[in-house]
């Protein structure tokens, strides 16, 4: 019996299989820029679930599999029985009948797990409140586009310990780099993802310091979607970890900044930041598109 391989987190590829999926990733872009159609997934269906906002992913994923040759559909509890009560294990069996691969954005990660075990074809994380593995995907293929392998680089995560983060200390994990973390009190990562990555991925003590000498440096909003009511109170306890000019000085002089976007200038990034030379979150926003593509090829061919 084949496995269904799902991707839920970044952990469920290993090391190969994630540097097979990046090398993919380039070579997708590449023909897509010659001009040349590559419909390998042609006839293929994409159901994609969103009960988050997006702008991003729901491009890049409908985009992808267009491109592709294949098919994507939109679904939102708005305007599904998903909005009013339909079970998940119900919904993951009926999308799997009529779908070749599901894609979810959702609020708990467990719902997405839970999902998973009833569905019968590859699951995609979207985006859950504890993980993004897509974007660190386009976060990867755009740092070895931009300056080679990130193997013994060094990260600064500066800002909230949230999904995004979690990503990273996975990916921290998986391509062999060492992530700092500086987080306000109270906004650190999950206790127990970080200690699963031993030497990756480490608390400092302030923003500086996480990006004194740091060849990437990431950050993202205060706060995510679902914290919205708490946005005065995050602004507060994250007002000395705006990533600006001194940050971006105490980080190696060729580092890259990196935001998953949407971004907030003023707040977690200096406008001269995200608009400087440093940025590439234009790039990494396109890197969506390819790096997911190079995905859906791996769980479906
Ligand atoms: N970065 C990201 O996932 O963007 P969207 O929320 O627009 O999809
Ligand atoms: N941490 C953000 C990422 C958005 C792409 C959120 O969850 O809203």
């Amino acid at each position: 019996m084949i496995m269904t391989r799902h991707f839920l987190t970044l952990l469920d590829l290993s090391t190969e299989e994630l540097r097979q999926l990046m090398a993919r990733a380039a070579e997708l872009k590449a023909i897509h820029a010659s001009g040349k159609l590559h419909e390998s997934l042609r006839g293929r269906i994409l159901a994609m679930v969103f009960e988050k906002s997006s702008t991003r992913t729901r491009m890049s994923f409908e985009a992808g599999m267009a491109q592709l040759g294949g098919h994507a559909i939109f679904l939102s509890p708005r305007d599904t029985q998903l909005g009013r009560g339909e079970p998940i294990e119900d919904t993951a069996r009926v999308l799997s009948r009529m779908a070749d691969v599901i894609m979810i954005r959702t609020y708990e990660h467990e719902k997405i797990e839970r999902f998973a075990e009833y569905a019968q074809v590859p699951v995609i994380n979207a985006l859950t409140d504890m993980y993004h593995p897509c974007q660190l995907l386009a976060d990867i293929q755009t740092y070895f586009e931009q300056r080679g392998d990130i193997q013994g680089k060094t990260v600064a995560w500066i800002g909230d310990g949230n999904n995004m983060c979690h990503s990273y200390i996975n990916a921290a994990r998986r391509f062999d780099f060492e992530l700092r973390i500086a987080a306000p009190r109270g906004y650190h990562p999950d206790a127990r993802i970080l200690a699963d990555a031993g030497e990756h991925a480490a608390l400092v003590d302030n923003p500086v310091e996480a990006a004194r000498g740091a060849e990437l440096v990431v950050t993202d909003v205060w706060a995510s979607m679902g914290q919205e009511e708490e946005q005065a109170k995050r602004a507060r306890a994250f007002a000395d970890y705006q990533v600006n000019a001194d940050i971006m000085a105490a980080a190696d002089p060729q580092a890259l900044f990196m935001h998953c976007l949407p971004a907030h200038r003023g707040e977690e990034v200096a406008a001269d930041v995200i608009d400087g030379p440093q940025s590439v979150v234009w790039d990494e926003a396109e890197n969506r598109l390819h790096a997911q593509k190079a995905l859906l090829e791996f769980l479906l061919l």
